[in-house]
């Protein structure tokens, strides 16, 4: 059973709900995986055949970043497994890393339902979750047990009723907690649906922060005696200009990477669709040259050198491609999957398995 056969179905459901069945059939994956799931249960062969055919794939060589091995370039965003409920099923189907998140200090249910909505025609969505999650301690405690062997990043932000001038304490908070069972932590000041986060990007809130975390980074490695580095995600709705002062600090404070990017305010390319006017973070294909755009300023401006993770949009091998092209060491992608299926991460593996000098990209 493909799941462009399945996706009708899946979409004559709300959204949220169809994500929650999602999540729930990864649980089950990860179940039959670890043997816990009879493998003559009704429900093996079609997980088995949405997950897609890995056996295939060309070799893939490690990727040496941030001091850390990632098994391939392809990675799950943030927001899709927030409660890192099913990280082992994630990489049962080939994620190289997963990002959960984002967790906030304590729990908050997030906004008003309906928060996310479909834009099929345009292969988007757009959604204004606001952080619903159990809290940072409830992730951590799930991700001390997982089995997966991949790279597990973090991705934290503040509760909604903490005061813009208090967000770094809540920043604090959450890297204390999750320190220990954290590959890499995403510093999440770029989501639109919390609201004056994204005015934590203007460079004067941003430096007395990043030198906060860092600084506990740097007390917190002594205590767990680990290196765990530290990213931060921005927006693809940023001026040139506030894009070159986010570099100069990245650069002075020693931060170790960057994901660009996350939602856009933006509707230019889906204005007169259902839904398009919908408060929130537009996502999928319509963000793909935003995101492209800004990480190629990054690159750009931040030299060959230093970690970049693109996201936005990438829903194709081309699109992947492309992402790598304007300058990003790995990928992430969260619509994709919604629209085109697990099968989608083997896809992507396999179009970034050669080296980027290789003829696919020469071609391309
Ligand atoms: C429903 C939904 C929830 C999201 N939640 C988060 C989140 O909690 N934290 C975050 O940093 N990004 C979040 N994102 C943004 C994604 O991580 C990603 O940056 C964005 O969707 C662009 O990638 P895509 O076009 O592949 O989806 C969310 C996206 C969607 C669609």
């Amino acid at each position: 059973m493909s799941y462009r056969l399945l996706r009708p179905l899946v979409f004559l459901a709300d959204p949220e709900r169809a994500h929650g069945w999602g999540l729930e059939a990864l649980r089950r994956l990860e179940r039959l995986e670890s043997g816990r799931l009879h493998k003559a249960s009704a429900l093996a062969p079609l997980l088995a055949s949405l997950r897609g055919g890995a056996a295939d794939l060309p070799p893939e060589a490690p990727v040496e970043l941030l001091g850390l091995r990632f098994p391939n370039r392809v990675g799950l965003a943030a927001g899709f497994d927030k409660n890192a409920t099913c990280v082992d099923g994630l990489g049962a189907l080939g994620f190289g890393f997963v990002e959960v998140g984002t967790v906030t200090p304590r729990p908050q249910p997030g906004q008003a339902k309906p928060r996310v909505f479909r834009l099929p025609s345009a292969e988007a969505l757009i959604n204004r979750m606001g952080f619903p999650n159990e809290g940072a301690a409830r992730a951590a405690e799930r991700l001390r047990h997982r089995q997966y062997r991949g790279i597990v990043g973090v991705n934290i932000g503040k509760n909604a009723d903490t005061p813009l001038d208090r967000a770094t304490d809540d920043y604090l908070a959450c890297l204390d907690t999750v320190h220990a069972v954290a590959d890499y932590v995403a510093v999440n000041i770029s989501s639109p649906n919390t609201a004056g986060l994204r005015d934590l990007q203007e460079a004067d809130r941003l430096a007395p922060m990043l030198d906060a975390l860092l600084e506990r980074r740097a007390e917190l490695a002594k205590t767990n005696g680990r290196e765990v580095p530290l990213l931060v995600k921005i927006a693809p709705d940023l001026t040139e200009p506030a894009i070159a002062a986010i570099v100069g600090l990245i650069q002075r404070s020693g931060l170790d990477g960057v994901i660009a990017t996350n939602s856009t305010v933006s509707r230019q390319y889906v204005g007169g669709l259902e839904h398009a006017n919908e408060a929130g973070g537009l996502s999928g294909a319509p963000l793909r040259h935003l995101s492209l755009h800004v990480v190629r300023q990054l690159r750009q401006r931040l030299g060959p050198a230093f970690p970049i993770i693109g996201v936005g949009g990438i829903n194709s091998p081309q699109a992947a491609l492309e992402m790598r092209v304007a300058g990003a060491d790995l990928v992430q992608l969260y619509t994709a999957l919604v629209y085109e299926g697990p099968r989608i991460v083997t896809e992507l593996r396999r179009a970034l398995a050669p080296p980027p000098t290789a003829p696919a990209i020469a071609a391309y």
